[in-house]
Parts: C-alpha cells; sequence; structure tokens
C-alpha cells in the first residue's frame, strides 16, 4: 500500500488534483471536463436511499464533505427536504453547487461552504449525518479518514462513506486504488474508533449495461473540444481520458462500489 502524505500537510491543489484524479496543470479546467457530469463519483441514489432508511430524515442535519458539484447534497434536500451543508475545497465547484440548488429549488435548506474539510473537523455542531462520497484515501488511511468523518457527527449520529472495495480474489492494482481492500478487511478499519457497522450496501453497476456515452466518453469529448481551444494540453488531456477509461474498466473488473454506514458511538 503506497501512503499518502498527512492531509494536514498537503496543499489544497494537491488534495484535489488527487481527489479528481487529474493532472494539476488541468486543474483550471476541470468544471469544462466535467461539464456534463453532475456526481463525481457518489452513487446518490444509493446514498438517499440509505440516508432515508436511517430513519425520520426530514429534520435531519447533513454535511455533504467533498461535495463536489453538490449532487448528492441537492438530491438529499430535494428528496428527504432535510438540510444540507456541502464542504468542498475547490472553490469553482461551489458556485455551481450553489447554482444547482438554487435551479433545483433547495437553496433554502442546501448551503455550500469552500473549505478544507481537515481544517474545519471539528469547528462545526455536530451532524446528525455526515456523507464523505468518492474521496477515496485522499484524507489518509482510512481509520485517519474515519476519525476526521466523526468529529462532524454527534454520538448516536452516521457516517456514510461511499467508496470502493477490492473483490475477493481480485490482486490487480491500479493508481488511486491502492488503499482498497476487500470488504472482510475493511470492516476492522471502518470500526477502529469504536463506532458500530449498521450497513454494507453494494452499489449495482448498472451504467455498463446501459446503452449510450460511458462517462468517460463525455469526458472525452470534452476534452477533445479543449485540446483544440489548447493544443499546448493535448497530450495531458489525452493522458486524462486514457486514465480515466483504464479506472472505468478497473472498477468494473476488479472492483465493488459499497456505501457503508456508521453509528458514531
Ligand atoms: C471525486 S470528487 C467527489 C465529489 C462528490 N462527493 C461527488 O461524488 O459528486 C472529490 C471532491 O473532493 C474535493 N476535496 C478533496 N479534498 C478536499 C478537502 N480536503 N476538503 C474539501 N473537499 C475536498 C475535491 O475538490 C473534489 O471535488
Amino acid at each position: 500500500m503506497t501512503t499518502r502524505p498527512d492531509p494536514h500537510q498537503r496543499t489544497a491543489e494537491s488534495m484535489i488534483a488527487t481527489a479528481l484524479e487529474m493532472d494539476p496543470e488541468l486543474l483550471s479546467f476541470a468544471p469544462e471536463l466535467l461539464a456534463d457530469l453532475d456526481a463525481l463519483g457518489a452513487d446518490v441514489p444509493l446514498i438517499v436511499s440509505t440516508v432515508a432508511g436511517l430513519g425520520d430524515s426530514r429534520d435531519a442535519t447533513i454535511v455533504d464533505l467533498g461535495s463536489g458539484k453538490g449532487a448528492a447534497a441537492i438530491a438529499l434536500a430535494r428528496t428527504l427536504g432535510c438540510a444540507v451543508h456541502g464542504i468542498e475545497l475547490f472553490e469553482p465547484f461551489v458556485h455551481t453547487a450553489r447554482d444547482a440548488a438554487e435551479a433545483a429549488g433547495v437553496s433554502d435548506r442546501c448551503r455550500f461552504t469552500h473549505g478544507d474539510i481537515v481544517q474545519l473537523a471539528g469547528t462545526l455542531p455536530p451532524a446528525d449525518v455526515a456523507v464523505f462520497a468518492a474521496l477515496g484515501d485522499v484524507l489518509g488511511p482510512l481509520e485517519v479518514t474515519v476519525g476526521i468523518l466523526r468529529r462532524y457527527v454527534r454520538p448516536g449520529g452516521h457516517i456514510v462513506i461511499n467508496d470502493s472495495c477490492r473483490r475477493d480474489g481480485s490482486t490487480a492494482t491500479f493508481p488511486g486504488f491502492e488503499h482498497c481492500v476487500t470488504l472482510a478487511e475493511t470492516r476492522p478499519r471502518l470500526t477502529a474508533h469504536g463506532d458500530e457497522l449498521v450497513a454494507e450496501l453494494l452499489e449495482t453497476n448498472d451504467e455498463s449495461t446501459e446503452d449510450g456515452p460511458t462517462e468517460p466518453d463525455v469526458i472525452a469529448a470534452r476534452a477533445a473540444e479543449l485540446a483544440r481551444r489548447n493544443p499546448e494540453l493535448a497530450e495531458k488531456l489525452r493522458a486524462f481520458v486514457d486514465d480515466q477509461r483504464a479506472e472505468y474498466e478497473h472498477l468494473d473488473a476488479h472492483m465493488l462500489g459499497v456505501v457503508w454506514v456508521l453509528r458514531r458511538h
């Protein structure tokens, strides 16, 4: 397993680039490259149904940590009627999320803050639920990540983590997924702080069986247009698209998408 540096020591740019699996030089183009995607890895329907299953969520307060363009936060506010606070380090996405919340008619109960979830941990009123979707090991190993996430949640509240784990028997590795282990190996890491694992839900891989363009396809179309206008970036853009395609295949063949729910002790 490769160990990422202490998240307190990392720059904002490196955390964003790592989370988006993007060369830092491409970051200023991320809004355009990812313009056709709302969710940036989160399984939004599964997160919404999971949070709905936790009980009366209408009065719940939820934080979405690393909220990206706001897809999960907005869906939670719209579907469950609860108050959601998204925190996101990449400022352009904060603006996109605010506009999307406005367009969805939920800006009265869904707000977005530009900030670093490592720095802000422990500074906000504890929420009922913290969602952490598709950030992988950006904050460090899973035990360290859970230690940060639980500082956002009241005792008895829930932590909802959406990430990948390795399929049993698979030994294939892929850059950025070195931290992933099997379901059985993940469980003790999740509960290292004494929290209770109350649910473990597997994503269904509907997208690969659907007709129409895949996520790498829509990214590739945006990248081609960007490369046409910025020929000096063509090589980096091509590499990004190739990586996205390879990652998509790796996820499909070797990984399971999972939503875990912890009840904080
Ligand atoms: C792959 S995206 C997932 C976004 C969202 N959860 C979703 O699934 O649509 C990861 C996001 O985490 C953000 N991020 C990375 N490090 C962060 C930090 N320390 N604090 C807040 N956001 C962070 C990145 O900027 C990026 O938008």
